[in-house]
């Protein structure tokens, strides 16, 4: 996995008693993994490659080429490439990518109604597997959560009504609208963000200009003026005191209260 990445999937790799390891992945290569990178880093034991695509914490999107030249190393291993697309309908600035399913019927594509669909709390998601794998999987969920919720998967229904994707479109744009704003005013601030944040909610920003490592930065804006930002640490190890972890999903007056008082937090520093 890319380090930083989403901290639940490392968890998940160690619940099923694999050991993750993480490659350094920085701004220069949009926080994602290229081809190289799993050549350089697979070791005899390696079984496959997750990448996450908006990623969280970084919101970057995976180049198409960068992706295709992950696949193409991990087919050359006869290894797996799980891909979460969970932030893939959050993206802006250009047309949604397509779904890494669309490259072949060996890819393993984790998605859920948490994000795009607004449905987080009703514990719904996906998983498109190869043929050969759905036995297994199949044994697992009797095993871990035996089936998903009839509830949720009826509610779910209704996600797919032209009146809700009218919706989803209308809080995709307003996304848009609160990235374009967070951005350059932190920005402004003085925060470095190297690489445009393209999906998902998050701003990724390299707050060493100031001294003080991730962790106390977020530690103290929290005690200091009421913001909440995650620390670089929770997402990985390479850089972890480089960074924090913005979110814009929330309204806008709030988003512009946040900004004025991280403007007053790093004035006082
Ligand atoms: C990259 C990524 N994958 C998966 C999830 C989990 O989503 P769910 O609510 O479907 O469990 C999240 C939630 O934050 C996420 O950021």
């Amino acid at each position: 996995m890319p380090d930083p990445t989403y901290p639940c999937n490392r968890h998940f790799v160690s619940a099923f008693d694999g050991t993750t390891r993480l490659i350094p992945a920085g701004p220069e290569q949009r926080f994602q993994l290229d081809g190289d990178d799993v050549r350089a880093h697979w070791g005899p034991r390696t079984r496959g490659v997750m990448l996450a695509s908006p990623s969280n914490p970084t919101g970057t999107t995976i180049a198409p080429a960068a992706l295709q030249r992950v696949l193409d190393a991990v087919r050359e291993r006869r290894g797996f490439l799980v891909f979460d697309e969970i932030y893939n309908q959050l993206t802006y600035g250009g047309p949604t990518p397509r779904s890494a399913l669309a490259l072949g019927d060996d890819v393993i594509v984790i998605n859920s109604f948490s994000k795009y669909f607004c449905m987080t709390g009703w514990r719904l998601g996906w998983l498109v597997l190869p043929e050969a794998l759905v036995p297994l999987a199949e044994k697992l969920a009797m095993n871990l959560f035996i089936c998903p919720p009839a509830t949720a998967q009826y509610a779910a229904l209704g996600c797919f009504e032209p009146e809700s994707l009218a919706i989803y479109e209308q809080r995709r744009q307003e996304f848009a609208r609160r990235r374009d704003y967070v951005v350059p005013a932190l920005r402004a601030m003085g925060f470095e963000i190297p690489t445009e944040p393209d999906g998902a909610f998050y701003v990724y920003a390299d707050v060493s200009r100031w001294g003080l490592p991730g962790e106390q930065f977020a530690n103290r804006l929290l005690d200091e003026a009421g913001v909440c930002v995650v620390p670089g640490m929770d997402f990985g190890v390479h850089e972890r005191d480089r960074w924090v972890r913005f979110t814009y999903a929330t309204g806008m007056e709030r988003l512009q209260e946040a900004m004025q008082r991280v403007s007053g937090f790093v004035r006082r520093l």
